[in-house]
């Protein structure tokens, strides 16, 4: 570790990536300062934490006044937004321009794969893709070493305990029963962060890396659910139009319609492993077995 003297900046330190990712810097005994509207909700997130390793400073994305202020004396920033809020460029290019004109060095963001998908073939990855310009577009305005390292992780597993979760003895979704399919841990990606933000900057520059844990088909994740929950699992192949009936009813409140109608079509290419996964975390990426065993209680 390099970074005894450096003290990290987290947005979106307070939701599913970012908690883990707090987490596990402050167990790097690095200090770290937490963005939330919340602050009392985030001091007891993070209650277990050193108190002498964390700063909670309360306010949103569009706080800029805030985060000028705050910025400096930081020499890292990990970048999260909400797809919810609908203006991931805009916000990351402002928080990048700020961050790097405040002497922050290195920016680790949370971006998203591009599953082989043409550029503006899927709205949220577009937005993802965008941003990750935006930010780098704000590096380049300095003439000293500015670094941007994007996480670009694929399917959440946290997805299906929260937006897709299966129901008591069957899931839908359209694929083919033996389409692959890829997943990440959360776990696994706030394990890479927090290895790239306590890690010398020069050893990863300016890079991108994709981020998948495991591969796997719906008949694979049946039989998964089948062993955690203990009982028999099927799959239920349903059409694109279907699905996006399904997804509008519980999502719509949440995701913009052209999201819903990504999810309910997309393909995606060529699904692998990300073999780096275990050169930084010193072990091999968590399964989606490993996950839902240990989120058993979330699941129906
Ligand atoms: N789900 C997937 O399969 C998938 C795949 C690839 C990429 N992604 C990307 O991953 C990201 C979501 O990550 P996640 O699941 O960890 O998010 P999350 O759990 O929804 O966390 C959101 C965080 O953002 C903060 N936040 C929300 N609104 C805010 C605002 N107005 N101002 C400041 N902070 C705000 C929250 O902090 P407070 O409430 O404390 O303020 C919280 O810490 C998105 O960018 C998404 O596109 C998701």
């Amino acid at each position: 570790m390099s970074v005894t003297n450096e003290r990290i900046f987290i947005i979106g330190g307070t939701g599913n990536v970012g908690e883990r990712t707090v987490k596990a810097i402050a167990a790097k005994k690095v200090p770290i300062t937490v963005l939330s509207r919340d602050p009392s909700k985030a001091q007891s997130t993070f209650s277990s934490i050193d108190a002498s390793l964390l700063t909670v400073v309360k306010g949103g994305y569009d706080d800029l006044d805030t985060l000028k202020q705050v910025f400096p004396g930081h020499t890292r920033l990990f970048l999260l937004i909400n797809h919810a809020l609908g203006r991931m460029v805009q916000v990351k290019g402002a928080i990048a321009r700020l961050a790097f004109a405040s002497g922050i060095k290195q920016i680790v963001d949370l971006s998203s794969s591009g599953f082989g998908i043409p550029l503006y073939d899927n709205y949220l990855l577009t937005q993802h893709t965008l941003a990750e310009q935006a930010i780098l577009d704000a590096a380049a305005d300095h003439d000293d070493d500015r670094y941007v390292v994007l996480l670009r992780p694929t399917r959440f597993m946290t997805n299906l305990v929260t937006y897709y979760r299966p129901g008591l003895n069957d899931f839908e979704d359209t694929l083919d029963p033996d389409e692959k399919q890829s997943w990440i841990s959360p776990n696994d990606i706030a394990g890479v962060a927090a290895y790239v933000l306590t890690d010398a900057m020069a050893n990863h520059a300016t890079s991108a890396y994709e981020l998948t844990s495991q591969v796997i088909t719906p008949t694979e994740r049946a039989a998964i659910l089948s062993r955690v929950l203990g009982r028999s699992y099927t799959y239920r192949q349903i059409s694109p139009a279907d699905y996006f009936s399904t997804l509008s009813q519980s999502l719509a409140n949440y995701l913009p319609i052209r999201c819903i109608y990504d999810i309910a079509t997309m393909v995606e290419h060529t699904p692998h492993v990300s073999r780096g996964i275990s050169i930084f975390l010193g072990r091999e990426p968590e399964t989606l077995e490993a996950f839902l065993t240990a989120n058993k209680h979330l699941l129906p």
